[in-house]
């Protein structure tokens, strides 16, 4: 690697940058990561931590670090719509598979439960971990600009402490550097959408709030206010950082007037407005003005230099998606950037990257925005909007007349539409990815058979992610996601699959590949007790399916071909780009 100091560059050490950081150090690639800034993270920013990136952790074993650190699943359900803290409570809906019926798919559709991990918790463990396994990570360091070649990318950097200027040669280059992306900037991504729609501002505050809130442990408390509709998020947020005394309040502002100062009497005043109560002391930790962007990537690469995170997409914090998307986007490259860099696979399998997360990233813009808008509906049912029937106030909902009974029965299903931001288990879990990377085995792709936003639909449809169901090895229970991942090829058989085993072991050595088998069935590898394999696996016991180290299924299989081994070969070199 001598004309080389890196493999791979990888400008920004938030949740995008630390995760490519983390993937990669584990897969033995080697990276060198930048950050402008001291340290991670200062304010607390994203939080909720959902089943999918919780599933990405335990492939990298520290899925215990997270949850340990994390505000534990079941605190983080019982969101009300209120006055105020201390006002009048309007509504309730359980969030984030809370509610015993949505329980029950997210159990059944994961070994994880979401958590609430702030962004200044979650950094250091990423990078922290990616450095332990070898990533360097240097802080106060500046990317500058860049140059590719057929061979490689050169970046400007310079020290911030000394000012000095310096180049990195690296095979590749990675762009987490945020939604001022210059990295996107500098290899002149196409966007789409627009940036500084709405204003925000973050009001960080430690005060102890239990009398208000342990009785209905949540994450996110909605004010509707006056003046609550203006810019922000939808509605006026009082959001849990820590149970019960770190908090986050999210209060927006007309963007077509000048960003206000948010001084510490203004922040004090909204804090008190907004819990109801102006006796509680507040001790201020930080503030911060920023605004709500509608604006995705219509391609995530150019050449040796892939963007990732909010520079590919750039969207408000509903639905809780930021940090977790930026995530699950390293987690789709780190293994293809593995095996080029190993030559254990063509440079073209890169180029599926854009295919499998621009379609990710225009859908989490949309749906997220989407949500913001959606608390419309709660504002008309409570008659603070211009287009609410005349008469209607927030106490009419307590009328005995037809018109109260019409009221109530609009705003709980205005309530209702909320599961749309706080339980949308399809956007979160159900990604089924199209590109050269999957191999179609020419079945139509299943419909949905419940809402796709709302309702994660296991298949093993080439392109989706394996499903998870428990499975049984030497007196221990194991995820079917335990058995995949970890940044290797799995192939899936039951009894009379032996022989795909066999191929599984020619082809491994053919290819120079690491490439694992598991017979699922009574005497196998593992043993499918509950029965549940045979109901999800949707191939019969001698079928097949291959999975990718991110454990989507690349290819399946529902009979053995008569040379299992060529047929291997041949999926794989298609799949790899070789
Ligand atoms: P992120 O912006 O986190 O990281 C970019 C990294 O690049 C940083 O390390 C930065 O220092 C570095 N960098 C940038 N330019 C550089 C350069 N030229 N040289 C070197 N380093 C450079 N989301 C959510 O889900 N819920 C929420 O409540 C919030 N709230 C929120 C508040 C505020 C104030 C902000 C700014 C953002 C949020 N978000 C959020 C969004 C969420 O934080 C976001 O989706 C993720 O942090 C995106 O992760 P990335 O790693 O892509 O970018």
């Amino acid at each position: 690697m001598t004309a080389y100091d890196t493999e791979v560059l990888i400008v920004g050490s938030g949740p995008a940058g630390g995760a490519a950081a983390l993937f990669l150090s584990t897969y033995g690639i080697d990276t060198i990561v930048l950050n402008r800034y001291r340290w991670t993270a200062n304010t607390p920013r994203s939080h909720i931590t959902n089943q999918r990136t919780i599933e990405l952790m335990r492939d990298m074993g520290i899925e215990a670090e997270v949850t340990g650190k994390g505000t534990a699943h079941e605190l983080m359900g019982e969101t009300a719509f209120c006055t105020s803290l201390a006002g009048e409570e309007i509504g309730r809906i359980r969030t984030w598979g809370t509610h015993p019926r949505r329980l029950a798919d997210y159990t059944e559709a994961s070994p994880t439960l979401p958590c609430d991990l702030p962004q200044t918790l979650f950094e250091p463990i990423l990078i922290n971990t990616a450095a332990s396994r070898g990533a360097q990570v240097r802080f106060g360091t500046e990317y500058l600009s860049l140059e590719q070649d057929e061979d490689g990318v050169t970046a400007q950097v310079r020290d911030r402490l000394t000012g000095s200027t310096y180049s990195i040669r690296a095979r590749y280059l990675i762009g987490a550097d945020g939604g001022r992306s210059k990295v996107a900037q500098d290899i002149a991504l196409p966007m789409t959408g627009s940036m500084d729609i709405e204003g925000s501002m973050n009001i960080v505050f430690e005060a102890d709030l239990s009398k208000y809130v342990a009785h209905r442990p949540s994450v996110l408390y909605w004010v509707l206010q006056p003046g609550a509709q203006i810019g922000g998020i939808g509605a006026g947020l009082v959001r849990m950082v820590r149970p019960w005394n770190e908090w986050l309040i999210v209060w927006g502002y007309d963007i077509s007037k000048p960003a206000p100062e948010v001084d510490e009497a203004m922040a004090t005043e909204i804090v008190h407005n907004l819990v109801g109560d102006d006796t509680i002391d507040v001790k201020l930790t930080s503030t911060s003005v920023w605004s709500v962007n509608h604006m995705y990537a219509e391609q995530a690469s150019r050449g040796r230099v892939f963007c990732m995170g909010d520079a590919i997409h750039r969207h408000p914090p509903s639905n809780g998606l930021g940090s977790n998307t930026s995530i699950q986007d390293a987690y789709n490259l780190a293994w293809k950037l593995a095996h080029v860099i190993r030559g254990q696979a063509g440079a073209a399998l890169l180029a599926t990257y854009d295919d499998e997360r621009v379609p990710i990233a225009q859908q989490i813009v949309e749906r997220s925005n989407k949500s913001r808008t959606q608390f419309g509906q709660i504002f008309r049912a409570l008659g603070m909007t211009p287009d609410a029937p005349p008469g209607r106030t927030i106490a009419s909902r307590k009328d005995d007349t037809p018109e109260g009974a019409a009221q109530r029965e609009e705003l709980r299903k205005a309530i209702e539409l909320k599961d749309y931001e706080f339980n949308a288990h399809g956007v979160e879990l159900g990604q089924r990815y199209r590109s050269d990377a999957v191999l179609p085995d020419g079945t139509p792709e299943p419909s949905y058979d419940r809402d796709p936003e709302l309702f994660y639909h296991p298949t093993t449809w080439p392109g989706a992610r394996i499903p998870h169901c428990w499975l049984n090895s030497d007196g221990a229970t194991v995820s079917t996601l335990d058995v995949v991942g970890k940044g290797r090829f799995v192939l899936l058989t039951g009894i009379g699959g032996e022989s795909w085993s066999k191929a599984v072991r020619v082809v491994s050595e053919e290819l120079g590949l690491p490439l694992d088998a598991y017979v699922i069935g009574p005497g196998g590898d593992l043993d499918d007790l509950y029965g549940d394999w045979s109901r999800v696996s949707e191939i019969p016991d001698s079928g097949c399916l291959l999975v990718r180290p991110d454990a989507h299924v690349a290819w399946r299989s529902p009979t053995v071909p008569d040379d299992p081994a060529a047929t291997l070969h041949q999926v794989l070199t298609t799949v790899l780009s070789r």
